[in-house]
């Protein structure tokens, strides 16, 4: 009875609306924002003869109604408002309807997406789901960043005492420890799965685990070894059988870089504890946890954030929900780009990259995960059908075919999100519509810094609950030389290391050359310092005959032993870092002005930007490091979206074969040819100093 009497209300609506003229409906759009969702009522309600009778009637007065309103996905809206009253609901903003846009809170144990290009508001939709105490107060939030862009968050009144900011230095934890005593064996295979996964390395993990039981079998009860007696007993032979067998001495050195590069990126300090309970009181606390790691490897930080999800997901399933308070967790991965792109499942053994793999587990165990990529289309297939909701800031460049299949829609809803303004994001989640919607959400503001005293001042509240014990001798009561090897550092090699810090585009030789040291001596100063951990060779072709370059990189353990603070140019990895600060030296700074990651438009950045300061000519600089088809689509991006009158781009290739790789791929199409005239490949070569 009501529906009849409700339907011919809306019927005379309409019939009024039918009657009016084009200038008509704009003032009423203009002043009536409701208006649009009654187009959306009359394009939704099927069932309903009157309006769809009215809608074949109407049809030229409604199409302009649904310009006016500049939403295409208005026929996706509702007509009521969605379960908003219960209080589990998480609002990240409002359609232009008016009608809650948002997340169930126990979706979050499920995973979920935020895609979208630099720059266009990722974070910032982010932090408008951080900021809510309701998530706080029931979940443990760990957000992994690679930037300090969410450290105000701890300055935000309401969430404030829930939230403590960690560096890799302030996570003590013990990396063997197991979850309970009688644990170990099932602490090895959960460690070795780990290094494995993150890195690659399926071959050397029952090397690794033999090792390892060996280590741990050596042992007082209750003592741990820390990461660099691990370093140094599986770099040991002493007492092994097999001592010159070559397979072995492979998986040997496979498993020695996989944990050098823990230890270089992360620093010893992180794991130097023999036993720790910080990640128990960690995952038994409901609060955010933000763990800042800036210019780590991807591979590091897929380690890393794969380590404390398995910790987690292996604690329930071996101790159930109650051994950790039963709090759900929640992990972010922001900038998770390279952990979550479609080449992590084609490099994995069993065809599903690390990351997908354990959030596609950790379902059951109350373990949720928020992965923050750059593109959906390169996103991996395991992670995207295991998403419970995704959200979109923006999509530019990416297949059309795979973006409309995956968000549902249709190509001007597509149009539509290439040109989005940046306060709109796009929300598909199917457990409140079965069609995505945009919604509008505010920037974000907070105006107070938390200052590094602060900082520590929040954090130590949190550690006064954690009891951390230090490390022990290794497994054969001699000194370990991993972590005691920092204080014999021959004055040579600290010479050569500040060397590095200041001029990272030096070749090996010309280091050895301004150092005073003849190749032998350079050679064996060199070798004590990759040896040690403090710093990385890398080779770079030259593109003539077989020519490599060599330099050094100093690792993050290497900047501490000689105190070098600098902020890093770029948000790229040290490699990045390094050809950054070396292109940048090609410029003569009395001629060019330089920026780093400047950002050229609203959701464009660019790694550095020279302007002449006389003739104001510019040239864009790429460090091309990715995927060749990644480069080509932000200097397309770029071309189109500034006036490229008097700018000239340069992309930076990594080797010979990169620049191969991208050259076939710019000469495919014809109208690519003003890229090619505008764009110069360099390699990385040309600009370190022989
Ligand atoms: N709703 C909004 N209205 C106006 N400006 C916004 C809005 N949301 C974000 N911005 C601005 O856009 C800029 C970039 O946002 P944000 O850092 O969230 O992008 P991102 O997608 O995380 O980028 P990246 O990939 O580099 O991490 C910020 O400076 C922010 O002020
Ligand atoms: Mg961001």
């Amino acid at each position: 009875m009501t529906s009849e009497k409700e339907s011919k209300n809306r019927y005379s609506q309409k019939q009024i609306l039918a009657q009016l003229s084009n200038q008509q409906i704009k003032n009423i759009v203009k002043n009536n924002p409701q208006l649009a969702r009654l187009a959306s009522l009359l394009l939704t309600d099927t069932a309903d003869e009157h309006i769809q009778a009215l809608y074949k009637m109407n049809m030229d007065q409604i199409s302009a109604i649904l310009k006016l309103s500049h939403d295409p996905f208005i026929g996706n809206y509702p007509h009521s408002n969605p379960p908003t009253a219960f209080s589990s609901f998480i609002q990240l903003g409002k359609t232009s309807t008016d009608i809650t846009a948002g997340i169930d809170l126990d979706q979050l144990c499920r995973n979920g997406i935020i895609s979208g290009p630099t720059g266009s508001g990722k974070t910032t939709v982010l932090k408008h789901l951080l900021t809510k105490p309701d998530l706080l107060y029931r979940y443990r939030v760990v957000v992994i960043v690679r930037k300090k862009e969410l450290r105000h968050l701890a300055c935000v009144p309401e969430i404030s005492p829930l939230t403590q900011t960690f560096t890799a230095d302030d996570l003590a934890v013990s990396i063997m420890q197991p979850w309970q005593d009688g644990y170990h064996k099932q602490m090895i295979n959960m460690l070795c799965r780990v290094i494995a996964l993150s890195f690659n390395k399926f071959a050397a993990q029952n090397f690794l685990n033999e090792k390892l039981h060996q280590i741990v079998h050596h042992r007082p009860k209750g003592a741990y070894p820390t990461l660099s007696q691990i370093i140094e007993f599986v770099s040991q032979r002493n007492g092994e059988k097999y001592k010159y067998n070559y397979r072995r001495e492979q998986l040997r050195e496979s498993c020695l870089t996989s944990l050098k590069a823990i230890e270089d990126n992360l620093g010893a300090e992180m794991w130097n504890y023999s036993s720790s309970d910080m990640l128990r009181i960690l995952f038994s606390t409901p609060g955010l946890a933000i763990l800042e790691l800036e210019g780590i490897d991807p591979q590091v930080l897929a380690f890393l954030s794969i380590y404390l999800m398995y910790w987690r997901y292996s604690c329930v399933q071996f101790f159930g929900r109650k051994s950790l308070s039963q709090i759900p967790a929640l992990f972010v991965l922001d900038d998770a780009t390279p952990c979550v792109q479609m080449q992590a499942d084609k490099n994995a053994a069993g065809g599903i990259g690390p990351v997908g793999d354990i959030m596609t587990m950790s379902r059951s165990a109350g373990q949720g995960t928020i992965v923050i990529p750059h593109s959906l289309d390169n996103t991996s297939q395991p992670i995207i059908q295991n998403a419970g909701f995704i959200a979109v800031t923006a999509s530019r460049g990416e297949s059309p075919y795979k973006l409309k299949n995956i968000l549902n829609i249709n190509d001007e809803q597509l149009d539509y999100l290439r040109t989005m303004p940046q306060n709109e994001a796009l929300l598909y989640n199917p457990r409140h519509f079965d069609l995505p919607i945009l919604f509008k959400y505010p920037p974000f503001h907070c105006q107070n810094i938390l200052s590094e005293t602060q900082r520590k001042k929040s954090l130590q509240k949190f550690l006064q609950h954690v009891h951390i014990k230090p490390a022990v001798g290794p497994a054969n009561g001699t000194q370990s030389s991993g972590s005691a090897g920092t204080g014999q550092i021959p004055q040579p090699a600290t010479d050569m290391l500040k060397a590095v810090c200041n001029q990272p585009n030096l070749s090996v030789t010309a280091l050895y050359r301004k150092a005073g040291l003849n190749a032998a001596q350079g050679v064996r100063t060199k070798k004590h310092l990759t040896d040690n951990g403090f710093a990385r060779e890398f080779k770079y072709s030259t593109g003539l005959a077989g020519g490599m370059l060599s330099v050094l990189i100093v690792t993050a353990k290497g900047k501490k032993l000689i105190g070098h603070k600098h902020r890093p140019l770029t948000n790229g990895g040290p490699e990045h870092e390094m050809a950054a600060y070396a292109v940048g030296c090609d410029f003569d700074k009395a001629i060019w002005h330089l920026g780093y990651e400047v950002k050229i438009s609203k959701s464009l950045r660019i790694d550095i930007a020279a302007t002449n300061i006389q003739s104001r000519h510019r040239v864009f600089i790429n460090i091309g490091i990715s995927r060749a088809e990644n480069e080509l689509r932000h200097f397309l991006d770029y071309l189109a979206s500034v006036n490229t009158a008097d700018t000239s781009f340069i992309l930076v290739c990594r080797d010979t074969r990169f620049r191969r790789q991208f050259l076939a791929l710019l000469k495919k199409r014809p109208e690519w040819k003003k890229l090619r005239q505008k764009l110069r490949c360099t390699l990385v070569a040309d600009y370190i100093k022989r």
